[in-house]
């Protein structure tokens, strides 16, 4: 199965997109099917206002510019509304609980919540006690919108997805985790490369190997051989110190021209951004004529616009 052959449901299986794990490929290629067309329509500058009169709400525990600006531009170019509520100035921040903030927002008409968080779990109870849908723009343990619009990066890179290989290197963090689900789901041979001691979670590793072809290896030359994809993420997630043993252990896992040598010769770089050049990627790498950043930070936009018409629009 690839995009272009997908024949759309117009619908998926979710009122809520928390994590991937329960995503079918399907509905996973509906998203990638939808994002491709509203982005032939915004390119061509033709209306598609699919959420006309809908409201998001959008709560940031943590920093944003991809994601809060795409939501935010998506939202508007869909015909809908966006509240912006950031931790710093809704009573969340000072302990109000999500329990109550959920009922709370349920009674004011919003239609989506995308919330930015610590706690995966706090994304679960906000969709356990809202009436609305949610959608996780990021927590400790995964980023699924970031992970969609990769995967579309890649579709569009490539013509398909089944058999290409990604190779992820450094922290197994949030954004390994989404992306070896996304990549396993959709048939990509996904390795994963990180030192002993920053691996993937073990319970979502197993997960994505059940569903498909993953990897995970401390081995640099077995994961860049051949890659298709070259991707990695900072050393340091948002809400971790600096830790200097962390950083010797994860330089050697560096994106660099070496490592890119040994990938496939039209090989492509990823990076969900933002980047620091000099540590997890050299500038030969990230600036270089493989490097495909920004048409993966633009697909964010894409791609999320997808996932809200799925799940916030008419059924
Ligand atoms: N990749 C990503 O989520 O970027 P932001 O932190 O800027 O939203
Ligand atoms: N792993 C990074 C991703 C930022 C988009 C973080 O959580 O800070």
């Amino acid at each position: 199965m690839d995009v272009s052959s997908y024949k759309p449901k117009g619908r998926v299986e979710h009122r809520h997109l928390l994590n991937l794990l329960d995503w079918s490929t399907t509905d996973i290629y509906e998203v990638l099917h939808l994002a491709a067309n509203l982005k032939n329509a915004f390119k061509r500058g033709k209306k598609h206002e699919l959420l006309k009169g809908k409201t998001l709400a959008m709560i940031f525990s943590k920093s944003s510019t991809r994601t809060r600006v795409s939501f935010e531009m998506g939202m508007h170019q869909l015909g809908g509304h966006s509240l912006f509520l950031s931790n710093n100035d809704i009573q969340l921040g000072r302990g109000e609980t999500i329990h109550d903030t959920a009922k709370v927002l349920s009674r004011y008409g919003i239609d989506g919540v995308m919330i930015r968080t610590f706690k995966q779990s706090d994304v679960e109870s906000l969709a356990e006690y809202g009436n609305f849908a949610v959608i996780n723009g990021l927590t400790d343990d995964f980023h699924p919108c970031q992970a969609l619009a990769d995967i579309m990066t890649v579709s569009e890179t490539f013509g398909r997805l089944n058999g290409i290989k990604l190779a992820y290197f450094g922290d197994g963090n949030n954004v390994a985790h989404s992306l070896m689900l996304a990549g396993a789901k959709t048939g990509m041979k996904v390795y994963i490369c990180s030192p002993k001691g920053f691996e993937p979670n073990q319970d979502i590793t197993k997960a994505a190997q059940e569903c498909g072809d993953v990897v995970v290896t401390d081995s640099v030359e077995e994961a860049a051989e051949g890659a298709d994809v070259l991707y990695t993420d900072v050393f340091f997630s948002m809400g971790q110190e600096k830790d200097p043993e962390k950083e010797a252990a994860l330089m050697p896992y560096q994106v660099n021209s070496e490592v890119l040598g040994m990938a496939k010769k039209n090989a492509v770089f990823m990076h969900c951004l933002p980047a620091h050049r000099g540590e997890e990627v050299t500038e030969t790498v990230i600036d270089s004529s493989h490097s495909i950043i920004f048409e993966e930070a633009e697909n964010r936009l894409h791609a999320q616009k997808a996932v809200m018409c799925l799940l916030m629009g008419k059924k």
